[in-house]
């Protein structure tokens, strides 16, 4: 009887090593195998990360597999470098821990990636609702910020699609010195009153797309910081959230220049801005900003469809200083249309130190959605600009 047993458990034991060995031999990592409970629950992160660890060791492609089912995890670190291409198939739900002691930085880091693909329809939630209240950074010039969600940072030749992210505790995402990074068909979303919930930040990145997103949130759907260059924007819808921006360039002396954006095929709906471009005065450094090509625009109620703002202050206590130190040029606004919530649908505010330059606008056709007699005449105010418009440019250009 008892060698039956030994016998049984002998080849139970052994068949469970040959799968797995079959298993990790295709290069699938599967969290479940490392256990990972995907109750809701019970903490994973342990399980998250042995799987990560291992794909990452194992050479040539592999695949980390996160089965359908909801995991309560809290911060990760996903770093390489690795040995080949890694896969993060995501088909369930990751919970962000609630509690914001278990966080240094993040809630999941991506580091030092060269070949990265994650998809499969899952969801991240940040779970955010909680941290929410805890955010001074609208209030205060300094003050200690909530984790992130995805934190992209030294990561190159990468895609991202098919996955969705959704109340962020402060940033969704967070693309930061990496290259070649392709993001498709995402969902991003957060309440419109939520606090710094951006959809994707980037920062001193290059050659970054993304395209077919639906954005709506907080904050920025897509904002772009200092230091990038040839970053690819396409059918994006917006809203909730203040639009995509550029900026707030010009506060810290280490910045760089952001050179190279295309922005196409997008629609805004109900932002409290459009297309922004938005810099800080006294600025520590001159800086540039240029060659943006915005093409194939819908607003549909936007307080500000097109906006730069050089005079950028969020804070009651800015003072009067200097003027921006940002030169803005070579930025061209074609084929936008539809409605602005407020009749100001075109502010150029530049800087008198170094005004804007080149700046076109060609066909535009926006309209104010109306005061209380009607009147849906939109206006166009201009401060230190120089540039021209071409075809039919409603509200009349001020350049
Ligand atoms: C997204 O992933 C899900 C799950 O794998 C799949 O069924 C769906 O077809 C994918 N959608 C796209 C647009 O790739
Ligand atoms: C830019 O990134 C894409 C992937 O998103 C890649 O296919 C392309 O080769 C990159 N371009 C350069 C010049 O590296
Ligand atoms: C710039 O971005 C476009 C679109 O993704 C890509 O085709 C091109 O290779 C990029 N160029 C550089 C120099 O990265
Ligand atoms: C715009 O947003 C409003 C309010 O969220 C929504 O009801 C409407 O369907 C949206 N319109 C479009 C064109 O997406
Ligand atoms: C509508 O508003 C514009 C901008 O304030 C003004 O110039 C115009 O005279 C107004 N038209 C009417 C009919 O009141």
């Amino acid at each position: 009887m008892g060698s039956v047993y030994a016998i049984f458990k002998f080849t139970l034991l052994f068949s469970t090593w040959y799968i797995r060995c079959v298993a990790q031999s295709n290069g699938v990592y599967n969290v479940k195998d490392h256990g990972a409970t995907g109750n809701g629950h019970t903490d994973d992160t342990k399980a998250f990360q042995a799987a990560w660890d291992a794909s990452c060791a194992a050479s040539g492609w592999s695949t980390m597999l996160v089965p359908e089912g909801s995991y309560s995890v809290g911060p990760l670190a996903f770093k390489g470098p690795c040995k080949g291409v890694k896969r993060l198939e995501l088909r369930g739900q990751l919970l962000a821990s609630t509690n914001l002691n278990v966080y240094t930085n993040n809630w999941i880091d991506f580091q030092y990636i060269d070949g990265l693909i994650i998809y499969g329809g899952g969801i991240f939630n940040g779970q955010g609702a909680s941290a929410w209240p805890h955010n001074e950074c609208p209030k205060k010039w300094s003050c200690k910020l909530l984790p992130m969600s995805l934190v992209f940072s030294f990561v190159s030749n990468a895609v991202v699609k098919n996955i969705s992210s959704i109340d962020s505790k402060l940033f969704h995402m967070h693309i930061f010195s990496s290259k070649n990074l392709e993001f498709q068909s995402l969902k991003i979303s957060a309440p419109g009153n939520s606090p710094n919930t951006d959809g994707i930040h980037i920062a001193d990145s290059t050659n970054i797309t993304i395209a077919n997103a639906i954005i709506g949130t907080g904050d920025d759907c897509i904002s772009i910081g200092p230091g990038n260059t040839n970053l690819t924007i396409l059918n994006v819808l917006c809203g909730p959230g203040h639009g995509i921006s550029v900026g707030s360039l010009g506060k810290n002396s280490n910045e760089k220049d952001v050179v190279g954006l295309t922005v196409r095929n997008c629609a805004f709906n109900g932002t409290t801005n459009g297309l922004r471009i938005k810099t800080w005065k006294s600025s520590p450094v001159p800086l540039t900003a240029a060659h943006f090509v915005y093409e194939n625009i819908i607003m549909h109620d936007v307080y500000n469809p097109i906006i730069i703002d050089q005079e950028y202050c969020p804070y009651v206590s800015c003072v009067e200083k200097d003027p921006s130190r940002v030169q803005i040029h070579d930025i061209k606004f074609t084929n936008v249309r539809g409605t602005s919530s407020s009749r100001e649908a075109i502010k150029f505010v530049c800087s008198r130190s170094v005004p804007c330059a080149s700046v076109e606008l060609n066909d535009i056709d926006l309209h104010y959605t109306g005061d209380a007699t009607g009147n849906a005449t939109a206006t166009s105010t201009c401060v230190n600009i120089h540039g021209r418009s071409n075809g039919n440019v409603k509200p009349s250009s001020c350049i």
